[in-house]
């Protein structure tokens, strides 16, 4: 993730921080995301939470992807940048009734549920509007993700979907409820999830799932296995794009689909992680007791990865001439502690003015900046195509 000497001219003059997104690098990844996906025949829906920067879903819009929302906002911030209503899907353990009448009033594809009370609400609404509202099953598979326990959401101590042991209830209820229609089986189990054999445990057990709806005489036209793949943040520059490819053919090699059951994705980070960077720039540099701190001028306000998941970025020093390095623990102008980029981090001499590029911070970056501080929220700027 190198920058060429005219993009580093191009930061001299711009004020810091920002976001800074490569698009060629984001259209490589389309390309190879959805040539991947052809071969198969996988519908894959690009989850908005990672990045609903206006310039990024219209290139992931050019490549026809469908949408992945989790709130009625991102449904409408879909439908403004042109996703159809037909590839939309929402997700979300705690749907709002405005939120669910969202979803009716645009006849999105598909709502994803998570629990019996939300399946009533959502049947007593589109009876309202005298719709019958597609969904699809969000089922916990109890598998584990082995990645950072706050992005874990298949174990069965989340919150997130309908435990095993309630399906016979569920469809107990889905008899009744006239107003909705079971189209699918949805599961998601984490996020940044880099050992694929996950996915294989995934797969396996939502073929033992499948067997069980057999079984008890349905089949469902749609099988939605979330997203998860994980991004190299170590070295960004050597796996700039996930292996996509072993990636759908695990999927391929291991799921049992029915005859014409599809296969869905929602991929967030795998798509945008590695295009976008947070470019900062050195306030100070302190002595402390054991280390010194280069102090940067964007924080935990600006990227919360590391303070909220003790997540590592790789990070650089793209103006420093030394030959020389230190170590640095990186931080930022927040107060708190924890808004800490990278500690004991040995990087060239650093000094006040240098600008610093934090890597990979396309994904769950500039869409989770907040202003706590009163911090004003960061500009992004672009590499055209
Ligand atoms: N589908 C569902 C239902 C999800 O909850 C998520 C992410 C995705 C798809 C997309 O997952 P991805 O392909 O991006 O891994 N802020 C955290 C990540 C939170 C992920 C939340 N759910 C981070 O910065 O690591």
């Amino acid at each position: 993730m190198n920058f060429t000497p005219s993009e580093i001219k191009r930061f001299e003059e711009l004020k810091t921080p920002f976001y800074y997104y490569q698009l060629p690098l984001l259209e490589e990844t389309l390309q190879l995301l959805t040539s991947e996906a052809k071969k198969y025949n996988y519908h894959v829906h690009y989850a908005l939470k990672a990045n609903a920067n206006n310039n990024i879903l219209a290139k992931i819009n050019a490549y026809s992807l469908g949408a992945d929302c989790v709130s009625g906002n991102e449904i409408l911030k879909a439908k403004e940048c042109n996703f159809s209503s037909d590839r939309i899907v929402f997700a979300g353990v705690g749907k709002s009734d405005e939120e669910i009448n969202i979803a009716l009033d645009n006849n999105i594809f598909c709502l994803n549920c998570e629990s019996i009370p939300e399946m009533e609400v959502i049947n007593e609404l589109a009876k309202k509007k005298n719709k019958i509202a597609s969904i699809a099953l969000r089922i916990n598979p109890n598998v584990n993700a082995k990645t950072h326990h706050y992005i874990t959401t298949g174990l069965e101590e989340n919150k997130f979907g309908i435990n095993l042991w309630e399906l016979e209830d569920v469809l107990k209820s889905l008899e009744q409820l006239t107003n909705i229609k079971l189209i699918g089986l949805h599961f998601h189990i984490g996020s940044q999830i880099t050992d694929l054999s996950v996915f294989k445990g995934l797969c396996l057990r939502v073929n033992e799932i499948q067997e069980w709806f057999y079984s008890h005489h349905i089949i469902v036209e749609h099988i939605n296995v979330g997203g998860g793949l994980g991004i190299d943040y170590e070295n960004p520059e050597i796996n700039k794009i996930p292996d996509f490819k072993t990636f759908f053919k695990l999927f391929n090699d291991v799921l049992q689909l029915r005859p014409n059951q599809q296969l869905h994705f929602e991929l967030g980070r795998a798509v945008v992680a590695q295009c976008g960077n947070l470019i900062t720039k050195v306030l100070y540099v302190k002595k402390g007791i054991k280390t010194n701190f280069a102090i940067v001028d964007a924080g935990m306000t600006e990227l919360i990865r590391p303070a909220l998941y003790q997540a590592t970025h790789k990070i650089s020093n793209i103006t420093s001439q030394s030959e020389q390095t230190e170590r640095y623990d990186v931080v930022g102008p927040i107060c708190e502690s924890s808004d800490c980029f990278a500690k004991a981090l040995d990087l060239p001499e650093t000094k006040r003015g240098d600008l610093i590029a934090i890597h990979s911070a396309g994904a769950y970056g500039e869409v989770m900046a907040s202003a706590y501080n009163l911090r004003t929220i960061v500009k992004a700027y672009y590499l055209e195509v």
